[in-house]
């Protein structure tokens, strides 16, 4: 894959961006306010980074990384992303983006949600249960006996694939997590999701953001995806 569009430039899609190209893959980046605004982040990711707008970060490359709040899926431009393979971050944080019934009655899944929201794209839900200053901590190269693993869900085999091998490249060890219809077992709280990449997953909630990762192999990552139990949604409050 020689070039990854990326929209959304904050902290996950950034982190994304600084794997991309110390992975050798040119990356377009785009965010809401216009590729003026990426001259520092462009710095600093070196010539393989151009900054972008969201249509031609939306058409750079094979796959494109998704990395808005929810509240920006409706923004997007209509059939942006339509038949592309998306690696999608997305998570529901009710205190950010106000609270949805279908999501609360956990009568679907956020990623099968988004799927409605952006209809004819082949979702693949990843990077959404790690917390974004633990992924430079964790990624290695191929073969480094501390890789870590990180869980994909798709609904489509084929993008699933893709963007298993992309992860792969950009530094992580892949777990297939099903379809989207199962992508609960690594959303917000639930047992696979992002205590699971701490060095102490005890760490009380208000050190979490300082507090380092450790190396997760994909059998744990297995195991916590098989042992999770769903959330109740409507009880979460961030
Ligand atoms: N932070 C984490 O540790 C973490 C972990 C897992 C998953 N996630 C999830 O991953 C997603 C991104 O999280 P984040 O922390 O990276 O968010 P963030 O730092 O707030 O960055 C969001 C990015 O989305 C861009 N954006 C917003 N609306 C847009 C639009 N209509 N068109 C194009 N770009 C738009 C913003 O543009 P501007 O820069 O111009 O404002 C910004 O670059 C969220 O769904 C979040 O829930 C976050």
């Amino acid at each position: 894959m020689p070039t990854l569009g990326i929209i959304g430039s904050g902290n996950i899609g950034s982190a994304v961006a600084r794997l991309a190209v110390a992975a050798d893959i040119d990356v377009v980046i785009a965010n809401s306010r216009g590729p003026q605004s990426l001259k520092d982040l462009i710095e600093e990711l070196g010539p393989r980074a151009i900054a972008g707008t969201v249509e031609e970060a939306a058409c750079a490359g094979e796959a494109t990384v998704l990395s808005v709040p929810l509240t920006a899926y409706r923004d997007l431009p209509a059939g942006l992303l339509t038949g592309r393979t998306v690696l999608d971050t997305g998570n529901y944080y009710p205190y950010r983006d106000g609270r949805i019934a279908a999501l609360d009655s956990e009568e679907m899944t956020t990623a099968e949600l988004e799927q409605q929201l952006l209809p004819g794209v082949l979702l693949v839900k990843a990077f959404n249960n790690i917390l974004a200053h633990h992924i430079p901590q964790l990624a290695r190269p191929a073969g480094a006996p501390d890789r870590s693993a990180l869980p994909v869900a798709s609904d489509d085999r084929g993008a699933k694939a893709r963007v298993a091998d992309l992860i792969g490249r950009l530094g992580f060890e892949v777990v297939d997590a099903g379809a989207l219809d199962e992508s609960w077992r690594f959303e917000p709280e639930a047992g696979a999701y992002t205590r699971i990449y701490l060095a102490d997953p005890d760490v009380p909630a208000e050190r979490i953001m300082q507090a380092p990762a450790a190396p997760l192999p994909a059998d744990k990552l297995q195991e916590a995806l098989r042992t999770a139990r769903r959330v109740k949604v409507a009880a979460r409050t961030f």
